[in-house]
């Protein structure tokens, strides 16, 4: 089988953590590294919590994480968005509603290993320039500061790119504004600069991320596998589980919580379990009024509509996200030889 040669970039992050996972243990994938950016909790964590995941895969050695960029591009010079979580750092010792969806420290052993000398964003220019055309899948599950700062510092990566998968967006579905989904709102200009870049995009937005919750009694289908890696996608499920009851009535009665970012990965693997996709025009909004990062669909009727530059998902299977989980979960038991 080939391998797909990804590159993970992440603000790990619970839902980050269930999506590196299931990118280290899923034999399609051939990680070439892990990129880490300011997002759910500031750069340094985000980096310690991707170690851990490294760690708890026993892919030290193997796998190498890269800290990235601490700050936006632009949105945290703008001084309205200086009272929000938009800078860093942003959320130390507070104890809100997204704090019990990501809490600093993921529930693992400190890391033993450190990241790499080199930054993401060097990381992903010299991998990028190294590969032929076309080589390189990118599947950033963050906000898109560092795949946005390396396409400006170098334009020849973009053609090293297969394709890039992006969790974030929503069109029927936000969260973090009334027009804005998280991983675009904290850095709607990086996300613009990679929508226009003209790789090849699919957005897998909240529409379809929404579908894919998983509750508490999948979790415990997840937790009887026993590996360290099924026990922690239990744990996080059921953390996520509690800190989705208290803000999204929706997930509380369902007794479960979206896994986002994990579902960009499975999309890699099983496309269809991305539903109604539209390839459609979007843009960001960079206007930094009301619909500040919003993502914004180009559905007028007319002659000659503007180009379209991504795949848009509105719907999800959830069957096939989870069996796809338990799957992969289950190979890699029988691999360790549990
Ligand atoms: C996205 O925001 C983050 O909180 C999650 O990790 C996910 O990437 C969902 O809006
Ligand atoms: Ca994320």
């Amino acid at each position: 089988m080939e391998k797909r040669k990804i590159i993970m970039d992440v603000d790990t992050g619970s839902d980050d953590a269930i999506a590196l996972v299931m990118a280290m243990l899923d034999e399609h994938f051939d990680l070439l590294g892990i990129t880490a950016v300011n997002g759910n909790i500031e750069v340094k964590l985000t980096t310690d919590n991707s170690l851990r995941v490294v760690e708890c895969c026993d892919k030290q050695g193997e796998v190498k994480v890269y800290k990235g960029c601490e700050y936006p591009i632009a949105s945290t010079l703008i001084s309205w968005t200086a009272q929000s979580f938009r800078g860093v750092p942003i959320r130390e010792g507070s104890k809100d509603n997204a704090t019990a969806v990501h809490p600093d420290q993921l529930p693992l052993p400190a890391p033993t290993i450190k990241e790499e000398e080199d930054s993401a964003v060097v990381f992903l220019i010299e991998t990028l320039l190294a590969a032929e055309d076309g080589e390189i899948t990118l599947v950033p599950v963050g906000p898109l500061t560092n795949i946005a700062v390396a396409m400006r510092a170098d334009p020849r990566i973009i053609p090293k790119i297969k394709e890039i998968m992006i969790m974030g967006g929503g069109h029927d579905v936000n969260n973090s504004s009334p027009a804005s989904e998280f991983n675009v709102w904290i850095d709607p200009e990086a996300f613009e600069i990679v929508l226009q870049s003209g790789c090849k995009i699919t957005l897998v937005p909240l529409d379809a991320t929404h579908k894919c919750f998983m509750t508490v009694e999948e979790a415990q289908k997840v937790r009887a596998i026993g590996t360290k890696p099924a026990l922690l996608i239990a744990d996080l499920i059921e953390q996520r589980t509690t800190g989705y009851a208290q803000m999204d009535a929706e997930m509380k009665a369902l007794n479960g919580a979206p896994i986002h970012d994990a579902l960009a990965v499975c999309a890699l693997v099983y496309p269809e379990v991305l539903k109604n996709v539209v390839h459609v025009n979007c843009h960001t909004d960079i206007s930094r009024g009301f619909a500040y990062g919003e993502t914004i669909i180009d559905q007028r009727i007319r002659v000659n509509p503007e180009p379209k530059n991504c795949y848009f998902a509105f719907d999800a299977d959830k069957d096939i996200f989870v069996k796809w989980m338990i799957d992969v979960l289950e190979k890699d038991k029988a691999n360790r030889g549990m």
